[in-house]
């Protein structure tokens, strides 16, 4: 059989980690990647499920695609088809293989020996956790980390609990062995991800900040960055860290969902706006100058338009640095599925704009406050846009331009902060 594959990945930073993962177990077994779909043998999708929008892209890539199968073995991974199960085979009939998030492995050996059938794949890889990962380091310089998998924070309108199940952590030596490994193969900014990395250790009796500590002090890493965080668990300790620990970025990711503490209540949130707005204040007090972004979902069930205003008015309080505004979306076994969907998609879409409206201002008058400001660089990559530029990151971990330098990725620099956009700094070296 031909090894060739072909993989998309849907999602957030877990679903490319994992796909990266994936990647080093298929190549180490003779199978190599392929960047066109008709030159592919196999073709694997990772999928996310935590809005239908997701999805449903998703689905109609399948579709657009199913004409071109003849022999080729077509695989769903990731979060939807741990969600579907086989209910998957039945809306889109070519599909070989499904596999969940925490079976890799088993996907692997599967496709080693796979002589054609439908495969279902959701029993647990032993040892998921307990080893070190190796992935294809796909952007040279920066690379994710999984700390924890799955969730059982159960806020009602998410599926993430379901698709990736309960909590648990990586050992402390295995993440500090990963990031060794990855470090001598020339990375130099870590970003530590999971659905909550605040929660970090609860399981297994270890701490987030202690690895931070920890982290910090590997020889080679530049730049450490970590996401996303959970306001119920918040601690001084996590606060005070960004003032102490150099290597840190100043950016704290810190969803918000609603400002309505009756909103916020039916998700299941387990804060209330009060002790957000408190976090907030701390973290500002001990970190001037750090970097706070958030989530919101507009349009939740019951979401009157007082509950909106009250989203409106925190948003213009707080002034994010960015924000990701999402639409209510109903999600399979959540409890939030069973409340109705009631309102409006027109009136979804209509506080959606206005709070990205709200936002676009926010974030050009902070990304203005950065004008004239002298930063440590971090540059990431040269622009594609842009002849003779670099993408670099503040120490609040903003995007800069920087124009007419001659610099190497992973090399910190000094800039003068220019100009500040809604999207972008400009900087130049000085
Ligand atoms: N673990 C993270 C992120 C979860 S998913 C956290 O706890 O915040 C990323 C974002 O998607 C969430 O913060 C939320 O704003 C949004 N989201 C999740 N489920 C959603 C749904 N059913 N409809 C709309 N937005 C949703
Ligand atoms: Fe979903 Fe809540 Fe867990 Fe985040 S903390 S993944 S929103 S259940
Ligand atoms: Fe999506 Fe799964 Fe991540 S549902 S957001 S890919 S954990």
């Amino acid at each position: 059989m031909d090894k060739k594959y072909f993989i998309k990945t849907y999602g957030c930073q877990m679903n490319f980690y994992d796909s990266n993962r994936l990647r080093k177990l298929l190549n180490k077994e003779g199978f190599f990647e392929v960047n066109s779909i008709e030159d592919s043998d196999i073709i694997i999708l990772n999928t996310c499920s935590v809005r239908k929008h997701a999805e449903d892209r998703a689905f109609s890539f399948l579709s657009s695609i199913k004409s071109i199968k003849n022999n080729k073995i077509f695989c769903v991974i990731g979060c939807t088809p741990s969600i579907y199960k086989d209910k998957i085979f039945e809306k889109l009939d070519f599909v070989d293989i499904i596999c969940g998030p925490n079976s890799y492995k088993k996907f692997v050996s599967t496709l080693k020996n796979y002589s054609g059938g439908k495969t279902s794949i959701f029993e647990e890889d032993e040892n998921l956790l307990n080893e070190v990962n190796e992935t294809e380091i796909k952007e040279k310089i920066s690379s994710f980390v999984t700390i924890t998998k799955g969730c059982e924070n159960f806020c009602s309108y998410c599926v993430v609990p379901y698709a990736r199940g309960k909590l648990v952590s990586k050992p402390e030596n295995v993440i500090i062995d990963e990031i060794k490994i990855l470090i001598d193969k020339g990375v130099k900014e870590i970003f530590l991800i999971g659905q909550n990395v605040n929660e970090y250790g609860k399981d297994i009796g270890e701490n987030f900040v202690e690895l931070l500590y920890k982290i910090h002090e590997i020889e080679g890493i530049l730049r450490i960055g970590f996401l996303t965080s959970h306001p119920k668990d918040i601690s001084n300790e996590l606060i005070n860290s960004f003032s102490e620990l150099p290597k840190l970025y100043k950016h704290l990711h810190l969803p918000l969902q609603s400002g309505s503490n009756k909103i916020l209540n039916l998700m299941n949130r387990k804060y209330t706006v009060e002790r957000y707005l408190e976090i907030i204040e701390m973290v500002r007090e001990k970190c001037p100058g750090i970097s706070i972004t958030s989530d919101i979902i507009v349009g939740f069930p019951y979401e009157e338009e007082i509950d909106f205003e009250e989203t409106y008015k925190i948003v213009e309080k707080i002034k994010f640095d960015d924000l990701y505004v999402f639409k209510y979306s109903p999600r399979p076994l959540t409890k939030a599925s069973k409340f109705p969907d009631n309102v409006p998609k027109e009136e979804k879409e209509k506080r959606h704009k206005i709070i990205l409206n709200l936002q676009d201002k926010i974030s050009l008058l902070r990304n203005k406050e950065m004008e004239g400001k002298i930063d440590e660089i971090f540059i990431r990559k040269k622009s594609y846009k842009i002849k003779n530029a670099y993408i670099g990151r503040t120490l609040n971990n903003k995007p800069v331009i920087i124009e007419n330098v001659n610099v190497k990725e992973g090399e910190i620099i000094k800039v003068e902060i220019k100009k500040g956009e809604r999207h972008y700094l400009y900087g130049i070296l000085i």
